[in-house]
């Protein structure tokens, strides 16, 4: 069973249905910007359905909660349908399970991290330190990301050495100026339509984080109870 239909089958075992779905986004039928939102909104909290059997975090090697990767494998899904052969990008691998969830789908995936933890770190707007994070097994990390074009080193400075468009990124990196510099550089490089996700703007730990996206994004951007922000460039 695909993770999909393992989604599909949750939502049916807790009375999902179909209806109440449609209904709900005939309700709100000028939110076109945020049809999403309200559509992820509604199925997080009522139906859960990242609770599927392996878990998420049983499956791939990440940091980041069930919930915030079933948002990741749906919006992701979603682009890829979109944009089958455009690449997408992960800011802050760590331990690479979201770039490997992404290399499963068959989508060509460009991982930029220093692995060997943050960088750009300043006590003024953040709460983390440089070198947290640091991946101890940096060999296996690679080898459980084979297939991925490997940016390793500190942004910004490896943001140069990729001149892409792509459909989807995921920006992870916990402190305020490399999440500046990573959305910048991400907005400016997605495809019109595509999406943005940024981890931990919800995160009292990762003040830094919300102000860099504050910062840049006024609209096109929406907040989930996940504590991720989505944002989509304007087709
Ligand atoms: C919270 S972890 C990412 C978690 C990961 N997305 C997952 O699914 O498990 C943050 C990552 O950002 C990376 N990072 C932080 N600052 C960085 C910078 N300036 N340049 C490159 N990578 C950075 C760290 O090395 C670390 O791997």
């Amino acid at each position: 069973m695909t993770i999909q239909e393992k989604i599909d089958k949750r939502i049916e075992d807790v009375g999902g249905s179909k209806k109440i779905i449609e209904g709900l986004i005939d309700h709100y039928p000028s939110e076109t910007t945020n049809y999403g939102c309200i559509f992820e909104g509604f199925i997080l909290a009522r139906y859960k359905p990242w609770d599927i059997t392996p878990t998420y975090k049983e499956m791939y090697r990440t940091a980041l909660s069930n919930d915030r990767m079933y948002i990741i494998d749906q919006y992701s899904s979603n682009m890829y349908k979109q944009f089958p052969d455009a690449p997408m990008a992960e800011f802050g691998v760590y331990t690479g399970g979201v770039t490997c969830m992404l290399l499963d789908k068959g989508i060509k995936v460009f991982a930029f991290d220093t692995f060997c933890g943050i960088k750009q770190a300043n006590a003024r707007h953040d709460a983390h330190e440089n070198g947290e994070y640091a991946v101890g097994d940096v060999q296996g990390t690679l080898d459980y990301i084979q297939g991925a074009v490997i940016i390793e080193g500190e942004i910004p400075f490896t943001l140069s050495q990729v001149d892409e468009k792509f459909s989807f990124c995921h920006i992870d990196l916990d402190v305020y100026r490399a999440t500046h510099q990573a959305l910048w550089y991400a907005y400016q490089n997605i495809l019109p339509g595509g999406v943005i996700i940024c981890d931990d703007y919800g995160m009292e730990t990762c003040k830094g984080v919300k102000q860099a996206i504050d910062e840049i994004m006024v609209g096109n951007k929406v907040y989930l109870p996940t504590g991720q922000m989505v944002i989509q460039k304007p087709c």
